[in-house]
């Protein structure tokens, strides 16, 4: 095929299946980099034309030789990084090989947690109140001025890593000793108890053309932390604080310069005083499985979306988004004492996918009535947690 797209797709997890068949269902050619560990995975190979192995992705200078070296004979057209950690090296990638697309200074917003909130503070948006884990005057200041607990958190993990709660000046000083060189990778925040919610959206050309707000059922923290059900609901669209959120998810796309791509923006609202506040960005399809839950909720795949507007834009095009349906999902997952649990007695007509991982139990909920999806997520929740989660 005359002029056909090369996208070179990083994925130091297995992910993003979706978006390779998409892209090459639109004629494109995908190359895929992949972390060896995901070897054994089911990976499309009938949408890649040639697949690579790396036994670590953000090793530097070993990705940009290997990338280059590729480079000899592929012109690569754009580069996709599908995880968290591969947002950043695609932005990396980018700027050595000088392919379009968001660069190094973008990407450290999305990746970097004291980056993002300096500059959505900076922006008047509310954030909890923080401190860089670096300056003692500023730190000291800092407990003697803002209530605790606190979270000291690490700038650039994800899934609750490391994050830990902090009770008094004495314990904060005491792990900040442990750290070591390795504090100033940390900030400290206010820990604000409050419900914890997230907003999936599609952008192009700097504005949100799709957005869908969800609230998790258990803050994720205490899932990590205390076990039991990861679960999430969708918002209905007219509920005033999906409204809110969806708002302030532009104002943070705006912020932060994305051009275009898919976000997954973090929310709490806070007990003390009702209000919503920015827990964190990322610039790449929401994990756990949110994929599913948001296409149950409004038929958006935002796997082949992203394809579909990183090809218009290859192209000079307009991207189009589908028109979204209005229904109602819930997604819900646990870790599972079996290896292949069976889920065959979750049998409501509203579940409509299963997980099949071993040592995993999940579930996706659609409706068109909110409040059959809130009643059966309780009662599916609960059998998870009795019947398979893993103690
Ligand atoms: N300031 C905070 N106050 C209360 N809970 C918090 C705060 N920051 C994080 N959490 C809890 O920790 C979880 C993970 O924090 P987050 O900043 O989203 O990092 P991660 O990248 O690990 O998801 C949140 O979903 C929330 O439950
Ligand atoms: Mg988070």
């Amino acid at each position: 095929m005359q002029n056909t797209k090369t996208i070179l797709v990083l994925a130091s997890q297995f992910k993003g299946v979706p978006l390779i068949e998409e892209f090459h269902k639109l004629g494109c050619r995908v190359l895929l980099l992949c972390a060896e560990k995901t070897r054994c995975e089911a990976w499309p190979t009938h949408a890649i034309t040639e697949q690579f192995y790396m036994p670590k992705l953000n090793v530097f200078p070993d990705i940009l030789h290997a990338v280059s070296h590729l480079a000899r004979s592929y012109n690569i057209d754009r580069i996709i990084g599908v995880d968290d950690f591969d947002v950043e090296v695609a932005a990396r990638l980018r700027e050595h090989l000088r392919t379009p697309g968001m660069g190094d200074t973008t990407a450290r917003y999305f990746r970097d947690k004291l980056a993002m909130r300096v500059l959505a503070s900076d922006e008047g948006l509310a954030v909890p109140d923080f401190v860089h884990l670096l300056n003692d005057d500023k730190v000291n200041h800092y407990l003697s001025t803002v209530p605790g607990p606190w979270v000291l958190k690490p700038r650039s993990e994800a899934g609750a890593v490391g994050i830990k709660k902090i009770h008094t000046a004495q314990d904060l000083w005491r792990y900040s000793e442990e750290l070591g060189d390795k504090r100033s990778y940390y900030l400290l925040e206010r820990f604000l108890p409050g419900e914890v919610f997230h907003v999936d959206s599609i952008v192009f050309e700097g504005k949100v053309v799709f957005a869908r707000a969800s609230r998790y059922r258990v803050p994720p923290f205490s899932v990590w932390n205390e076990g039991g059900v990861f679960s999430t609901l969708s918002l209905p669209e007219t509920d005033p604080l999906a409204q809110e959120m969806i708002e302030f998810n532009a104002r943070l796309v705006h912020s932060m310069h994305l051009a275009r791509g898919i976000t997954h923006t973090e929310f709490i609202r806070a007990d003390i005083d009702g209000k919503l506040y920015f827990l964190e960005m990322a610039a790449r399809v929401g994990g756990a499985h949110l994929d599913l839950h948001v296409e149950a909720c409004s038929g958006i795949n935002l796997w082949r979306e992203w394809a579909h507007l990183e090809l218009a834009y290859l192209l000079g095009e307009r991207y189009q988004c589908p028109e979204p349906r209005h229904d109602h999902s819930a997604l819900l997952i646990c870790l599972a004492r079996e290896e292949h649990p069976d889920l065959s007695g979750f049998d409501a007509p509203e579940v409509v996918w299963r997980m099949k991982r071993a040592f995993h139990a999940g579930l996706v909920l659609n409706s068109q009535d909110p409040a059959r999806i809130d009643e059966l997520e309780r009662v599916y929740r609960k059998r998870l947690q009795t019947e398979f989660l893993k103690a």
